[in-house]
C-alpha cells in the first residue's frame, strides 16, 4: 500500500487520518450527550476529562490532516461520475472539515470562558472567565454537533447510494 495518495486511491496516511477520526468521533459524540445528563460526580469529572482529551485530539488530527491534504491532493473522481456528484461530494467533505473544526473550537472556548485551564498536550492555556461568551460557545457546540451528525449521515448514505444505484464501491478507495 502506498503511503501517499495516488490519482486513483487514498494512501495509508490519509486512511489513518480518516479512520482514526471516525473511531474517536464514534465515541466522542455519544459521550458528549451522555455527559450532560449526568449529575455532578467523580464519574462526570473523569468523563469530562476524557471528552476534552478526545476533542483536542480530533482538533489536532483535523489540523494536521488539512495541512497534509494541502500538500498531497486527494484522488481524482472516477470518470463516470457526473459534475453534480463531484460538486456534492466536495461540498460535503468541505462542510465536514469546517464543522469538525467548529465543534472542537467552540468546545475549547466554552471551557476557556468558563475560566478553566485547558491542557493542549504541549502547553496549557487559561484566560479570564466570561460566562455569557461561554454560553454562546456552548450553543455553537450543540448546534455544530447536530450539523456534524447530519453531514456524517449524508456522507455514509452517499457511500451506500453509490453501491446500490451505481454499483460502484467507493469504499475501496478509503480501505
Ligand atoms: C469532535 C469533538 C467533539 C465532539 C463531537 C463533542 C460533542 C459534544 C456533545 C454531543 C456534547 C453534548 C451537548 C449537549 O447536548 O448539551 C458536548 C458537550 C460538551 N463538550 Fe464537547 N465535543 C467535542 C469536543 C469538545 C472539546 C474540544 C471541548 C473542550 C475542550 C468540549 C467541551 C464540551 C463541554 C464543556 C460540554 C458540556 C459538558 C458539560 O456540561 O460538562 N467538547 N460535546
Ligand atoms: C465520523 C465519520 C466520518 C467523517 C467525519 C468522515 C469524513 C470524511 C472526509 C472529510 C473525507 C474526504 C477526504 C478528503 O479530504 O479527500 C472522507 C472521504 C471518504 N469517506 Fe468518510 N468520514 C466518516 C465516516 C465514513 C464512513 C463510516 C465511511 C464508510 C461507510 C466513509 C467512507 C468514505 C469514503 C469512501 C471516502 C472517499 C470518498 C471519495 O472517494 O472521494 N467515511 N470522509
Amino acid at each position: 500500500m502506498r503511503l501517499n495518495n495516488s490519482i486513483n486511491e487514498y494512501g495509508l496516511v490519509a486512511k489513518l487520518f480518516h479512520w482514526l477520526t471516525f473511531i474517536i468521533l464514534l465515541i466522542q459524540i455519544p459521550l458528549g450527550f451522555y455527559l450532560v445528563r449526568l449529575d455532578f460526580s467523580d464519574l462526570r469529572i473523569t468523563l469530562d476529562e476524557i471528552h476534552v482529551i478526545g476533542g483536542i485530539l480530533v482538533f489536532y488530527l483535523t489540523l494536521f490532516r488539512l495541512i497534509y491534504k494541502f500538500f498531497n491532493k486527494s484522488p481524482r473522481f472516477s470518470p463516470e461520475i457526473f459534475i453534480g456528484q463531484k460538486f456534492i461530494s466536495k461540498i460535503n467533505h468541505f462542510a465536514l472539515y469546517i464543522t469538525i473544526l467548529t465543534v472542537t473550537i467552540s468546545g475549547i472556548f466554552k471551557k476557556l470562558y468558563n475560566g478553566e485551564k485547558l491542557d493542549f498536550f504541549l502547553f496549557k492555556i487559561r484566560i479570564d472567565d466570561n460566562f455569557d461568551l461561554a454560553d454562546k460557545f456552548y450553543e455553537i457546540h450543540i448546534l455544530s454537533n447536530y450539523t456534524l451528525i447530519a453531514l456524517i449521515s449524508l456522507h455514509i448514505f452517499a457511500v451506500i447510494f453509490h453501491k446500490l444505484f451505481f454499483k460502484e464501491n467507493i469504499l475501496k478507495r478509503m480501505t
